[in-house]
């Protein structure tokens, strides 16, 4: 047999150690490949546990999302997370497979642990909770407690094959011992390795340039494990140039808004900062949005959301004010965002008083549920997290580890979890990573 390996090179046996020359292999507990947020997490409480643990990343420096995340502050939970509910704030083709491991390890173990490494933070909105100081400090805690737990951590390390052995006993064990399930085999820039448990921490596609890549799809894949399809999620979408050209002068601009796609039980709904940029929409309810939003739908967006009904203040204004509609709309709305409105008709380029009640009529809805639809995303250039990932219906939810293949284990983004925006991707790295450190 022959077996892929994620490198793409063909390697000689899909259940059996290379066995040209004698190589010497080092022996652990479990190997962790991927050093960012639930790798880590997972390896240092593993490892606390009494693991020996290896940590292999391929990346120069560790843990790069952590620093660039929450513009470098780490926003590193979510306070409102609903422990009894937390599906709600995740999308998953199979939506209460999170439910037990952020039902075990809750925001409030991670803040404690923050607490006692004197880490300082505060809230910031809807729960979001950011360093005082700086990502690092979270960097900083995780690789203290994988030191604390003598863990090994190999970078730049590249995985270059993994195979099973086929064998129930690990070489050199007595043949009395209680049966072991097969360890694993990693052939590595390092050298070679074994362990009884391999776990896949290597997140999500989004960021290459930081050191995201495929590699836990494609190990996934040897293992024959189905994969949900990915998408870029929580990232700015982009629209036709021609549907765009009235908005490119809007770049920069940003305002309250209140965010919705979908149809009837389906339909997902944000009250959130809404920012145009020259290509199309982001700021915080485009990307909560985003991960709901399919290709082809239309968004609605109430630009006043803190206005029950448009019309009817337009049509009051209307009987008692002589004002160009552009000024009454200023009250409400920036000018730049009122030109550009405006522009669109030569109606609304009137005093208030000479709009036919039709056209205002129009413009309240254009304001109140203004529908636009998407030709695409910024891509995983820009997205923050993927959706889609390892299929959670191969995987325990208590431990992670996959159903066929005991001893395997996917955690943290490359899993299909993904969280809102605020903190719930963090905590699903921590939740399934100690799900999973607990279990091995
Ligand atoms: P993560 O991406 O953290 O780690 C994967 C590791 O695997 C990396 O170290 C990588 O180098 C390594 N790896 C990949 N391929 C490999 C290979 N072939 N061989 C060896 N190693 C390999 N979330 C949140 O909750 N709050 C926030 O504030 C933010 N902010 C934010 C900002 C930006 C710009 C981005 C891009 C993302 C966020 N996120 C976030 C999302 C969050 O960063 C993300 O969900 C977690 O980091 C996922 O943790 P993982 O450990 O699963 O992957």
């Amino acid at each position: 047999t022959a077996a892929q390996s994620p490198s793409g090179a063909t390697k000689p046996s899909a259940n059996s150690p290379q066995t040209q020359a004698p190589v010497r292999t080092q022996r652990f507990d479990a190997v962790v490949i991927g050093a960012g947020a639930a790798g880590l997490f997972c390896a240092a409480q593993a490892g606390a546990l009494g693991l020996r643990v290896l940590v292999i990343d391929h990346a120069k420096r560790l843990a790069e999302k952590i620093r660039i995340s929450g513009g470098g502050r780490c926003n590193f939970t979510n306070r409102d997370l609903d422990v009894r509910q937390p599906q709600h704030h995740f999308v998953s083709d199979n939506a209460q497979f999170c439910r037990s491991a952020l039902s075990r390890f809750t925001p409030q173990h991670f803040i404690a642990l923050l607490q006692q490494h004197g880490i300082a933070f505060h809230e910031k909105h809807k729960g979001q909770l950011f360093c005082d100081h700086s990502a690092q400090d979270v960097i900083g805690m995780l690789l203290q407690l994988c030191k604390e737990a003598n863990v090994d951590i190999w970078h730049p390390c590249e995985v270059e094959s993994i195979w099973r052995s086929d064998r129930s006993q690990a070489e050199g064990e007595s043949a009395d011992a209680p049966a072991t399930p097969a360890p694993f085999y990693l052939r590595t820039s390092q050298g070679q390795v074994q362990a009884g448990a391999l776990v896949i921490a290597t997140g999500g596609l989004s960021i290459p340039k930081i050191g995201a890549s495929d590699f836990g799809y494609r190990i996934a894949k040897q293992f024959e494990l189905p994969l949900i399809a990915r998408r870029p999620g929580l990232v700015p979408l982009t629209f036709a140039p021609q549907d765009w050209a009235a908005f490119v002068a809007l770049a920069g601009l940003a305002l309250p808004v209140e965010i919705a796609t979908g149809q009837g039980k389906q339909a997902m709904r944000f009250k959130e900062d809404l920012l145009f940029t020259h290509r199309g929409l982001s700021g915080p309810a485009i990307l909560q949005i985003s991960n709901y939003w399919k290709v082809g739908a239309p968004l609605q967006i109430n630009l006043l959301p803190e206005l029950d009904h448009v019309l009817d203040e337009l049509l009051q204004a209307k009987r008692t004010s002589k004002r160009l509609l552009s000024n009454v709309l200023a009250q409400w709305l920036p000018t730049r965002l009122v030109d550009t409105m405006v522009a669109q008709r030569t109606e609304w380029q009137r005093p208030i008083d000479q709009v036919p009640d039709k056209a205002l009529a129009a413009l309240a809805e254009q304001l109140q549920a203004w529908q636009i639809t998407p030709s695409g995303t910024e891509g995983y250039a820009k997205a923050e997290v993927t959706l889609g990932g390892v299929d959670t219906r191969a995987l325990s939810s208590k431990t992670m580890e996959s159903q066929q293949h005991p001893g395997l284990y996917f955690i943290g983004e490359v899993v299909d979890v993904t969280g809102w925006l605020g903190g719930y991707n963090f905590q699903w790295a921590w939740a399934s990573g100690h799900a999973c450190a607990t279990a091995m």
